[in-house]
């Protein structure tokens, strides 16, 4: 969704803007622009609607010296995609500029207060609001604070104007008055402090700083934070001053580059082996045959106790909740339920003090998780994150939890953030499980398996070929059905959102044999199967449902288990897959998913990285 950078040192402060805001373009938006101030104290704007190219074009053409600007991406929420609505804002009369991440709820109630105080408003955005709270502000305190610092007015202004906003935000404010300093703001909605030789950036995630620097500090909710080119300061509403907490950035500019591929959805897919090993590294332990955790902030003696366990997340997170669901019932032998976090946190479900809670998410900035995580602590349970993105709102409000350590995502569709959730969850399945009644034994048998993934998925990823030629038959279908039983439906689920998402092509994902209870009234020569399905316990009950596909003239394809010679007499395409204990299943069968969505949407012209409507990180509930 909405992205935002800013700059203050020495050089161009365009150059960053433009670098910075390309790489958030994989978070999805739909206009952008960016605010200079220049020598003479002017506020030069210039936006564009569409891809950051074209604001790129339009900035060269209008060259400026300036030193110090601000940036952002637009995801459309209040008011179309046009010029009006991309962000900058402004505040008063052009006596600043503003760009705001978040959804201001009362915006509609303090727009009219303002417009009868003679505000004219020139877009229809929530921002724009907080534009002209802020010069309102500024005004009274210009007139009543004798601070000695001149930056204590504009610090001032924005704390008064946001104590009236109800929502979220992060937001950078540049002064026509004072255009040596980047105001930032922040709750609910992150923003990222880099720290430089002589010059700061700010940005709403780490991917723009990668390269620029690798000091950063993540503001914290009410903190507010002077950005100038040699000086960093930062206070609470509540606490006043405090010091920033000063980190080191973990990504290199490598990490957020394409490289040789086409797409980062490829780049990420094929980096799943060493995103595996990496989530893995360090937490599996031989000596005890369980995996080992530093941040879950309980006692072995306390997660013993616990009863239930409930996972919540969204999109493809949610996805592998369900994967976690079949582990933890299998391996840890604890109930589980999953569920969405836009229901659950609206809902009030009976839960006792022997509940744990998981929020799974890859950002750790979706807005219906965090709420959903919020809803859980204030009724007292505690909350866990499988969470990617360090220093996140979630990682930062969670009780304890995991990094995924799966390195940067930047393609829309999640790929390697879903694979390493499944393997975060299998660990944590196994730790809960030694923690009962696993043997020594098997839990070494299972880390052994484990181990096997980077190759296991490297081999798969050999399939890449076929698929593209399965991909070639059947782009142009409307429909797909994805089917799999048991670990392997949450993977048709998944394999079902990827081509959605990337192809635009209605796809279901359903459990194999509900296909009966209605789907299959939509199956017909023009409408593939794909049936997630390598050998295991219910194999042959898939092998029936795959019958009933055919005998209905369906064409079918099989995700299936090399050596598994019954498939390719009675599916029109077999895919195989390395054999693996059927809780590795999940992990490895989805990988041949990826890759025909992916090549079904590069032959249908679609834009793999920034598909239409979808954002990477939905920060508006
Ligand atoms: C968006 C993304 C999905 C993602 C979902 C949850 O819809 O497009 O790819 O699965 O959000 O995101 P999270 O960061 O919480 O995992």
């Amino acid at each position: 969704m909405c992205g935002i950078v800013g700059y203050v040192g020495s050089k161009i402060a365009n150059d960053f803007l433009i670098e910075g805001l390309r790489r958030l373009e994989y978070r999805g938006y739909d206009s952008a622009g960016t605010a200079t101030l220049n020598g003479s104290g002017e506020i030069e704007i210039i936006k564009s609607v569409g891809r950051i190219s074209g604001l790129a074009s339009k900035i060269t053409k209008q060259p400026s010296s300036a030193t110090l600007g601000i940036g952002h991406t637009r995801w459309a929420t209040h008011g179309v995609p046009n010029e009006a609505n991309a962000h900058p804002h402004i505040g008063g009369r052009l006596d600043l500029a503003i760009v705001h991440n978040g959804v201001i709820e009362n915006h509609a109630e303090l727009k009219q207060m303002l417009q009868e105080r003679g505000f004219v408003f020139g877009s229809d955005t929530d921002t724009e609001v907080i534009g002209h709270l802020i010069a309102e502000a500024l005004q009274e305190e210009l007139e009543n604070n004798d601070s000695q610092d001149p930056l204590a007015a504009p610090a001032e202004a924005i704390r008064r104007a946001t104590k009236m906003l109800r929502g979220t935000y992060g937001l950078a404010v540049v002064f026509k008055d004072h255009p040596d300093a980047i105001f930032a703001v922040r709750l609910g909605s992150p923003l990222v402090i880099g720290i430089g030789q002589n010059e700061n950036f700010l940005a709403s995630d780490a991917a723009p700083l990668a390269g620029f620097t690798d000091k950063i500090v993540y503001l914290a909710d009410h903190q507010l934070a002077i950005i100038t080119e040699n000086d960093l300061r930062i206070s609470h509403r509540d606490l006043g001053q405090i010091s920033p907490d000063v980190k080191e950035l973990a990504i290199d500019s490598e990490q957020v580059e394409l490289g040789d591929f086409d797409h980062y959805m490829l780049k990420e897919i094929y980096e799943q082996p060493e995103a595996l090993a990496n989530t893995m590294r360090g937490r599996l332990s031989d000596d005890d045959a369980t995996a080992v955790f530093g941040g879950l902030n309980l006692t072995p003696h306390h997660l013993r106790r616990i009863k239930r366990i409930v996972f919540t997340g969204c999109g493809t997170s949610w996805h592998s909740a369900l994967v976690g669901e079949y582990l933890f019932e299998e391996i840890a032998h604890i109930p589980v339920e999953v569920e969405y976090a836009s229901e659950l946190r609206y809902r009030n479900p009976p839960m006792d003090n022997e509940t744990l809670i998981f929020a799974i998410t890859q950002s750790g900035e979706t807005a219906d998780t965090l709420a959903a995580l919020r809803e859980m602590k204030r009724q007292g349970h505690l909350t866990m994150a499988i969470c990617n993105v360090v220093g996140s709102s979630i990682a930062q409000e969670a009780d304890g939890g995991l990094f995924l350590h799966a390195g940067p995502e930047i393609g829309v569709a999640s790929t390697k953030a879903y694979t390493s959730q499944c393997v975060a969850l299998l660990m944590l399945a196994l730790y809960f499980g030694r923690l009962r009644h696993i043997s020594y034994n098997e839990g070494r048998r299972i880390i052994e398996n484990m181990k096997k993934l980077p190759e296991l998925i490297e081999k798969t990823l050999q399939t890449s070929d076929d698929l593209r030629r399965v991909a070639e038959k059947y782009s142009s279908a409307n429909n797909f059905l994805y089917l799999g039983r048991h670990y392997n439906f949450p993977t048709a689920l998944e394999g079902a959102l990827k081509l959605k998402e990337i192809s635009y092509i209605h796809a279901e994902g359903y459990p194999a044999a509900e296909m009966k209870h209605g789907p299959i009234a939509l199956v017909d020569e023009h409408t593939p199967s794909v049936f997630v399905m390598p050998r295991g316990f219910i194999y042959d009950k898939v092998m029936s449902n795959v019958e009933e596909i055919k005998a209905r003239g369906g064409p079918v394809i099989a995700i299936a288990e090399e050596g598994d010679e019954r498939i390719a007499e009675v599916a029109d395409e077999v895919i195989y897959i390395p054999r693996v204990e059927e809780y590795l299943q999940p992990i490895v069968s989805v990988i041949p998913l990826q890759l025909l969505s992916y090549h079904i949407a590069v032959l249908r012209g679609c834009d793999v990285d920034k598909p239409r409507n979808l954002a990477k990180s939905v920060t508006v509930e």
